[in-house]
């Protein structure tokens, strides 16, 4: 690999601000790597429309990225990795990862009683990315997935931690149980980049409910699945600089910058925005 393409950055997408979780993951997992994060702000959410339109807004993305000469292209959402992994990895000439088997190695790895719980947004509920993934590492694990429509615009608004959050989360947590019929479901994948940002509420809701359950977070599990991967192909640059972060959007870059605020070791500067069409 000549030194140029090394030194090209890494490629960060996801519909909005949510990805900022695994951009962060893997800001702290690489530091000497150049990242261009792109948010797709003006479409968001996903969540709700056809995998025809997902695969079509994700294929965009990542052109914006790839004409800006990135050396991969990290997928930092679960509904376009659901979606459009396969069709990602054949259109463009760079490698592309997406969070969803890194997501559902951990959770197998985790669970001690196989019985895992997953929740996400309508499409990739829908897509059952998870179940496949998760049945071909354990094809005795039980998998119980519940969309939860109503996280990502409680994130996208800076409403994680209001009241109407703890009522929405523990709504959609009792229906989760429900589902799992009495098993004991003892792992708990957040199968959304947004997700993370409600993670405390998470956790205290399944406690006040008396369940406890392993939350696993697709952020870290994909950072280091993308350490792996780089590293095998020889694309990590050989530097002792920190890397920069740039950070493009396709709506309000206000917006952006307050709410990735309030979640990141190193808040989002430099938003620009972009139209993507
Ligand atoms: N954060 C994304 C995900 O991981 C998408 C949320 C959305 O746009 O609906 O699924």
């Amino acid at each position: 690999m000549e030194e140029s393409k090394i030194d090209r950055p890494i490629g960060v997408f996801d519909s909005g601000v949510g990805g900022l979780t695994v951009l962060d993951a893997v800001r702290q997992a690489l530091p000497h790597e150049d990242l261009v994060y792109l948010g797709d702000t003006a479409r968001v959410p996903y969540g709700n429309r056809t995998p025809q339109t997902i695969v079509r807004y994700a294929t965009s993305c990542a052109r914006q990225l790839v004409n800006r000469h990135v050396k991969a292209i990290v997928i930092a959402c679960n509904t376009a990795s659901a979606h459009a992994l396969d069709a990602l990895n054949e259109a463009f000439d760079v490698p592309v990862f997406g969070v969803i088997e890194p997501a559902s190695r951990m959770a197998v790895d985790v669970s001690k009683s196989k019985c895992i719980g997953i929740i996400g947004t309508r499409a990739t509920i829908a897509s059952q990315a998870y179940t496949r993934a998760i049945q071909a590492i354990d094809p005795n694990a039980h998998v119980y997935g519940l969309a939860c429509p109503l996280f990502v615009p409680l994130v996208e608004e800076g409403w994680a931690e209001t009241d109407v959050a703890r009522l929405v989360v523990r709504k959609y947590l009792e229906d989760l149980i429900a589902l799992s019929n009495g098993h004991e479901m003892d792992t708990l994948i957040l199968g959304c980049t947004h997700y993370p940002v409600l993670k405390s509420l998470i956790q205290e809701t399944l406690a006040s409910l008396d369940r406890h359950m392993v939350l696993c977070d697709c952020a870290q599990a994909t950072a280091k699945s993308l350490v792996e991967h780089l590293k095998d192909r020889h694309l990590l640059r050989q530097t002792s600089e920190s890397g920069w972060s740039d950070y493009l959007v396709t709506d309000d870059p206000q917006q952006f910058s307050a709410v990735g605020r309030s979640f990141m070791h190193e808040p989002p500067v430099n938003v620009s925005h972009i139209d993507i069409v």
